[in-house]
């Protein structure tokens, strides 16, 4: 069970309408009164080392920086000698130069929130004014730590595809490639609020003023099949040109491979999943969690034994379980 994925609190400093770790009826991400203890996140810990994890994805299941136990639960999977995958949107970093650092010699390898250039499209998407030039600060202020230094690189860019930054993606693929940044360009997770991969709205959006709800609206609209497969196309070729494999099936139109297959996630309830999609391949028992922490279901035991994880592993051919396929025809 080497690549893992653990939640750490709810709460975010954004409200990004596309967000699939939150309910479509939730207005904003707030604490959960139920949310693991930093007690029982230690115990996960243990468990995922004994287990043989070599990395630990912390995904969300709002914004790990702003979790109160944050450097803590760095410090402890360091400690247990796994890496930490920070999964971020940047903003703390921007006036935190401490923290930069500190995670930087912690060992950790961050990915953050990219999805477009324009302020006008991603702090309406994001729903903070002010967020995009941030989010520029915290790549330069990583990258003159170092995070984009190392081979491998310790910094990668997550950027979701929707028809407002369709036309970009492949310069934002160009720029991660030739800065030594790991780019991750994907549809929707079809859960939460894009649940089945659509944009059809919901209570963040109905917060929004008319004019940036309206522009919300169709910014976020999925790609079409055209689109989709024009963009796998022209960013094999950007990646052709700059001397990059790829496999055949990814999971990203970026051109990486699924790495969910190799481990579980736990969110911030404690439920068990096969991946962060939280479905299963046979949407009729979307939805349905693999095990519970607090029932003293164990990580490490359904890794093992769950027959629904060795028929993944049985069936693995890089592309995404839960999405439509990313493959070059
Ligand atoms: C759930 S967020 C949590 C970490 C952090 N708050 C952030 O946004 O980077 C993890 C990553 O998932 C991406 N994401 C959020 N909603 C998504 C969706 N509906 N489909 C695909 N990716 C999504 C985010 O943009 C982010 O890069
Ligand atoms: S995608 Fe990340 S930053 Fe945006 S609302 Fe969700 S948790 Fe917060």
């Amino acid at each position: 069970m080497l690549n893992v994925s653990l939640d750490l609190s709810n709460p975010c400093n954004l409200n990004c309408a596309y967000c699939f770790i939150e309910e479509k009826s939730s207005v904003r991400k707030l604490r959960r009164p139920d949310e693991l203890t930093v007690e029982e996140t230690m115990a996960i810990l243990d468990d995922f080392a004994g287990a043989g994890a070599r990395t630990v994805n912390l995904v969300g299941a709002g914004e790990p920086t702003i979790d109160p136990h944050f450097e803590t639960i760095i410090d402890a999977i360091t400690a247990r000698h796994m890496t930490p995958v920070v999964f971020t949107n940047g903003l703390r970093f921007s006036t935190d130069h401490r923290l930069v650092r500190w995670l930087y010699q912690k060992n950790c390898t961050i990915v953050i929130k990219y999805n477009s250039s324009s302020a006008a499209v991603e702090d309406a998407i994001v729903g903070r004014s002010g967020y995009t030039r941030a989010r520029e600060q915290a790549v330069e202020l990583l990258r003159d730590a170092g995070f984009a230094g190392a081979t491998p690189t310790r910094l990668g860019f997550d950027t979701v595809a929707f028809g407002a930054n369709y036309a970009e993606l492949p310069e934002i693929h160009r720029l991660a490639r030739t800065r030594n940044i790991y780019p991750i360009i994907a549809d929707y997770i079809p859960t939460g609020r894009t649940n089945h991969g659509l944009f059809d709205g919901n209570a963040a959006v109905d917060l929004l003023d008319d004019m940036t709800g309206d522009f919300v609206m169709s910014a976020l609209q999925p790609l079409s099949a055209l689109q989709r497969a024009a963009l796998v196309r022209k960013l094999s070729e950007i990646d052709a040109a700059l001397g990059v494999t790829r496999s055949a099936d990814c999971a990203y139109y970026s051109g990486g491979r699924c790495t969910q297959l190799l481990g579980l996630y736990v969110d911030i309830l404690g439920h068990i999943w096969p991946c962060v999609a939280r479905q299963w391949r046979d949407q009729s028992v979307q939805l349905s969690p693999i095990g519970f922490w607090r029932d003293n279901d164990r990580p490490s035991l359904i890794w093992r034994s769950h027959p629904y994880l060795r028929h993944l592993r049985n069936t693995y051919t890089g592309a995404c379980p839960y999405k439509n396929a990313l493959r070059l025809s």
